[in-house]
């Protein structure tokens, strides 16, 4: 990563603050692709909410996959460069517009779209939601991407029951350990798919019931496990496994598609779904919450919910500051994540 400062505004004053940032200033991947910058505090206009805004002094930023590709120009929502990535932070709220649910001096979580790798972020109202009692700030940087995800995946595409298995895939990193403890909160049996020892001990310690390896049978095992077949697969990895997934659903099965870091996009035989009564069912978070304030509302009321009775407790697996960016990024590119990887500017 370049330092120091691509550029610079000046010294730091009450007047005309600035704030330390990490740009993606080209697409070359994350060893040459990030420049650490002073760039002024941001207004308290956030774009999905012009002229309002909820403005956060940052005390841990979220990393994820979206922002490795994002350093390489594939992820699907391009950005004009240079531009601050980062989803998601945790801190203290600074400033907040009228009539918000949040105050400043509020510890608070908060889903920024972008420009969380900086001191100093904003975000919409809807998407900022106070932090759960006994979370640090480092997991209120793992609390909204992927919890709210696993409960909109699981509990509203993917309809599960209380009783129901359900299959993890990835299950050591965010999404996955996040989805095996909304899967437990929402009172199902868990099955984790990983690859290592390693990622075999985190899943466990998210709960999982049972865990399998992705380079075993485990297809069979869950259909053993589970007494003829899982009711649900939640899967954020993809690739060739996913036939396999179809193959391990019982009868009224549901697999939830969520993402694709095993790199190949797969394709389904439709007629496996008529077999066996089962479907395949996409879990889009970011699409669906974005212009629906309410819906992000009631998925935070409900994550809170399940945080406030002991089932969410996110998993953070490593911690970098804003200067070591480009290793945070690395290690979810190199299939090292355990739980959730933060910044903490
Ligand atoms: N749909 C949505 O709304 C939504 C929301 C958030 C995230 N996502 C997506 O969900 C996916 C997972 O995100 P995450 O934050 O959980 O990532 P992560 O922490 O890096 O975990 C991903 C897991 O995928 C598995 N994997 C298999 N093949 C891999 C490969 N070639 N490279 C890297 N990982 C590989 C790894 O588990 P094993 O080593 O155990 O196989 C890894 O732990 C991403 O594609 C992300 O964009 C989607």
């Amino acid at each position: 990563m370049t330092a120091p400062m691509a550029h610079t505004v000046g010294p730091r004053s009450v007047a005309c603050r600035a704030m330390r940032a990490v740009q993606i200033t080209e697409l070359t991947g994350p060893d040459t692709a990030l420049a650490l910058v002073d760039l002024p505090d941001p207004e308290p206009s956030h774009f999905m909410t012009p002229g309002r805004g909820v403005v956060v002094d940052v005390r841990a930023a979220g990393v994820s996959f979206p922002e490795v590709l994002q350093t390489r120009g594939l992820y699907q929502l391009k950005h004009d460069l240079p531009f601050v990535p980062g989803s998601e932070v945790a801190g203290i709220v600074r400033s907040a517009p009228e009539g918000a649910a949040v105050r400043p001096g509020d510890r608070v979580a908060a889903f920024c779209v972008l420009g969380g790798f900086a001191e100093v972020a904003v975000a919409p109202e809807h998407m900022t939601f106070a932090l759960p009692d006994g979370f640090d700030f480092a997991q209120g940087a793992a609390l909204i991407l992927n919890y709210h995800t696993a409960y909109f995946a699981l509990a509203q595409r993917g309809r599960l029951r209380e009783g129901e298995t359900v299959l993890v895939h990835g299950a050591a990193g965010g999404v996955g350990t996040a989805s095996l403890q909304v899967a437990k909160g929402l009172g199902a049996r868990t099955i984790a798919v990983v690859s290592s020892d390693e990622k075999e001990r985190v899943a466990r310690e998210a709960g999982a019931d049972e865990v399998v390896r992705s380079d075993g049978d485990w297809k069979d095992a869950a259909k053993a496990w589970s007494g003829g077949g899982v009711d649900v697969v939640l899967d954020p990895v993809g690739g060739d496994r996913f036939t396999d997934s179809l193959r391990s659903l019982a009868e009224g099965g549901r697999l939830i598609v969520v993402g694709f870091t095993g790199g190949a996009i797969p394709e389904v035989r439709v007629n496996r779904l008529l077999l066996n009564n089962t479907e395949v069912i996409g879990a889009g978070w970011g699409s669906f919450v974005m212009s629906k304030p309410q819906a992000s509302i009631e998925i935070g009321a409900e994550v809170d919910r399940l945080a406030r009775a002991g089932f969410i407790r996110p998993i953070v697996g490593a911690r970098f500051p804003l200067e070591r960016t480009a290793e945070a990024l690395n290690l979810i590119d190199g299939r090292g994540a355990l739980g959730k990887v933060v910044l903490e500017p």
